[in-house]
């Protein structure tokens, strides 16, 4: 036997035994909450998530990603080494609104892809060319788009609150795609999928966040994400971009971004976001860059293994330096690859957490009703 079919099959029966703890404990995490807004029956923040919820979303994004990559492939597998791994049908008849009032290159597409690979439909709405242009608010919109049949809602604004509010107001899953400054959840689940692939286990594991942590929806959910699986998050950038008390997040911080790099497992640079920011809150870009920037130099000090993580859009040579962005540390375009499967991940539990659990018990090898009936009695292993 080849050691590439040797791998195969380690690859699978790993794959099978994380689809076999996954179902047998899925519903009881999918069960719907009295609590309204709070996951599975939405997803708005990750504040809210359980590490066991989050995990459970990384590992429904890796049997996904496994699924994918295997496809059609498996049918002429001779050697057996390889399970039922076609991607679930988990969104066929349905429809998902993409609700975006803000620009979005990577979270729009994504989402897109990833409903179109579990196979829905989409539609994409925008706010510059709807009736919201002509005074229509943003409650009476998603009524009229719940009206005309979506199975659900992904929503991206510039409001901190909004999607809660959707949620709160209608009878269909809404998914934050980026609220303000509150929160970009899905950004934060692909962010540890990415380090989980490279790094294994974040337990332990140290993140260094740089740059504009006051105004960063991205910052806040990777905060509450690590934290929960056990890493060590410490935060650097001007005063004036720094919440006033960054230890009440539970992370350490520090003006000098020098002395947080040798030891971090993961740097994370943010992109300046002067749309955001009331008035330009730095003296001037280039004295954030000689300060704060992910320079060459200031990548040099980082140990063997490090990342490198940007949530993009990049803006080349002000927070990161283009070499380092394109560099063997960089991790960025794994991001975006993430950002599917994680997000196909989000949809399968919040949209359809039968099928799911249904798949997850096909994947192990196990019988659906075998698994249904152990996760409706309140198992969870
Ligand atoms: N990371 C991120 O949210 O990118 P987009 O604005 O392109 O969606």
């Amino acid at each position: 036997m080849t050691e590439k079919m040797t791998e195969k099959i380690k690859e699978t029966q790993k794959g099978k035994q994380m689809a076999k703890n996954l179902s047998s404990q899925f519903l009881e995490l999918a069960k719907p909450t009295k609590q309204k807004f709070l996951f599975p029956n939405h997803f708005i923040s990750t504040q809210d998530l359980t590490r066991e919820q989050i995990l459970s979303l990384l590992n429904t994004a890796t049997l996904l990603g496994q699924a994918l990559k295997q496809g059609d492939k498996n049918s002429d597998d001779s050697q057996g080494a390889a399970g039922p791994t076609k991607l679930p049908p988990l969104l066929a008849n349905k429809t998902i609104i993409n609700l975006f009032f803000e620009n979005s290159t990577r979270t729009r597409t994504s989402f897109d892809l990833a409903v179109r690979k579990l196979g829905g439909s989409t539609l994409n709405f925008a706010s510059s060319t709807s009736s919201v242009e002509k005074g229509e608010t943003l409650v009476d919109t998603a009524k009229n788009i719940v009206a005309m049949g979506a199975h659900g809602i992904v929503v991206r604004h510039s409001s901190a609150g909004s999607p809660q509010f959707l949620a709160s107001n209608l009878e269909i899953p809404v998914i934050n795609a980026g609220d303000g400054f509150h929160e970009h959840p899905t950004q934060a689940l692909l962010d540890a999928f990415t380090m989980r692939e490279k790094l294994g286990d974040l337990a332990g594991k140290r993140v260094v966040i740089l740059g504009d942590i006051a105004h960063s929806r991205v910052a806040r959910s990777n905060i509450h994400v690590l934290k929960k699986l056990g890493a060590t998050v410490a935060v650097s950038g001007p005063p004036t971009l720094l919440p006033p008390n960054p230890e009440a997040l539970g992370v350490e911080s520090s003006f000098r971004v020098e002395s947080l790099l040798e030891s971090a497992d993961v740097v994370m640079t943010l992109r300046i976001q002067r749309e955001r920011q009331n008035k330009m809150q730095l003296p001037s870009l280039d004295e954030y860059t000689r300060f704060w920037g992910l320079t060459k130099e200031r990548a040099s000090r980082l140990k063997p293994g490090a990342i490198i993580l940007h949530p993009g859009p990049i803006n080349r040579g002000v927070e990161v330096d283009a070499e380092v962005a394109d560099g063997d540390r960089s991790v960025i375009l794994h991001q975006v690859a993430s950002g599917i499967l994680v997000r196909m991940a989000v949809l399968a539990h919040v949209c359809e957490p039968k099928g799911t659990a249904q798949w997850l018990a096909e994947v192990s090898g196990q019988s659906s009703s075998q698994s249904t009936s152990r996760s409706t009695s309140g198992g969870v292993s």
